[in-house]
């Protein structure tokens, strides 16, 4: 709207000030409506798929260090971030190599993907290897080494979500989390209970959800966030369904897999990690014969806590997607 011109409805007025501010604190006050302030619409949230950094990750040529899954750019955030209140990263440990950590968050996942080694939170030590999943306290400086070959990490946090409020992490001790080791001996045996007892067509999938035992109460991995293995057999399509939360997946193994998000197909790649947008209709596929795994990070919690999840089966808006 040009300097100086009448509004021709409330839609079209800049934030408004105080006439005759007093002191600072009646000038700092700002006023918006219904039409220019109601229903904010942010960037969407895109059904991203990040390929390029995990070849990094797997590269022998690259060093020991950290490789952010980060649109913030597209999302209109501060910080680095996967969606709004997730952040998921590759970390390449060289053999022999040390990775220091000291993430702005209330809590850590980690999964194993390459490699075997140790971290250190604390004044805890825990021995890990491939296929395995561990959870640290969010404000405790951690060490992670590499054995005899590299290791490569996915690690998943909240930081977005505390630089949104501008939080610093828990002291020590006051964290919503202690150190959890998940064996991924213990994951496939966990998983492969879930099969042999069964579900009916009203349970969404055949997932492995981890909790731990300060979040017991909350069914969660962390108050925000949720972790969970997913599986699917060859041949199998996971009912669609839609969810407010965001999903932030690794793609584990799967071949001939792929997402219908919305109508569209979205292929998976090795090593992948994959946003499905919150609210997006969405079923996942495996078209090959091999089981496929998927490690799902969702900012679920929040969304259970405010009574918001909002979870429905749906169908997908077109059929020809799924092809
Ligand atoms: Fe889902």
């Amino acid at each position: 709207m040009p300097d100086g011109q009448m509004p021709r409805t409330i839609a079209e007025m800049p934030a408004q000030h105080a006439a005759q501010p007093r002191t600072k604190a009646e000038a700092r006050g700002r006023f918006f409506n219904t039409g220019n302030a109601f229903n904010v619409v942010n960037p969407p949230v895109p059904d991203h798929l990040f390929t390029a950094e995990p070849a990094r990750a797997i590269d022998p040529a690259t060093p020991t260090g950290l490789i952010d899954c980060d649109i913030s750019g597209i999302l209109g955030c501060a910080c680095p971030a996967t969606s709004p209140l997730v952040l998921a990263r590759y970390a390449r440990i060289r053999a022999g190599e040390t990775l220091a950590t000291d993430f702005q968050a209330s809590g850590v996942i980690a999964y194993v993907m390459i490699g075997a080694g140790t971290t250190q939170c604390g004044d805890e030590t825990i021995s890990w290897d491939a296929g395995d999943l561990f959870i640290l306290p969010g404000g405790v400086p951690a060490t992670h080494v590499a054995g005899a070959e590299d290791s490569v990490l996915w690690i998943v946090t909240n930081e977005p979500q505390l630089a949104f409020e501008n939080l610093r992490p828990p002291a020590p001790g006051q964290a919503p989390t202690d150190v959890v080791h998940y064996r991924g001996a213990e994951i496939q045996r966990q998983i492969d209970m879930i099969y042999e007892i069964g579900r009916n067509e009203e349970i969404a999938g055949s997932a492995l959800i981890f909790s731990a035992e300060r979040q017991e109460a909350t069914k969660n991995i962390l108050p925000t966030l949720t972790a969970a293995m997913n599986s699917l057999p060859g041949g199998v399509v996971q009912r669609p369904h839609r969810h407010n939360s965001v999903a932030v997946s690794l793609v584990i193994t799967g071949d001939k897999c792929f997402s219908v998000i919305d109508g569209k197909r979205k292929d998976w790649a090795p090593w992948a990690t994959t946003i499905t947008p919150p609210v997006s209709v969405h079923s996942h596929h495996n078209g090959g014969t091999e089981q496929a795994l998927f490690l799902i990070i969702q900012d679920g919690g929040i969304y259970y806590h405010t009574r918001a999840m909002g979870f429905e089966f749906c169908e997908q808006p077109t059929a020809e997607a799924a092809q």
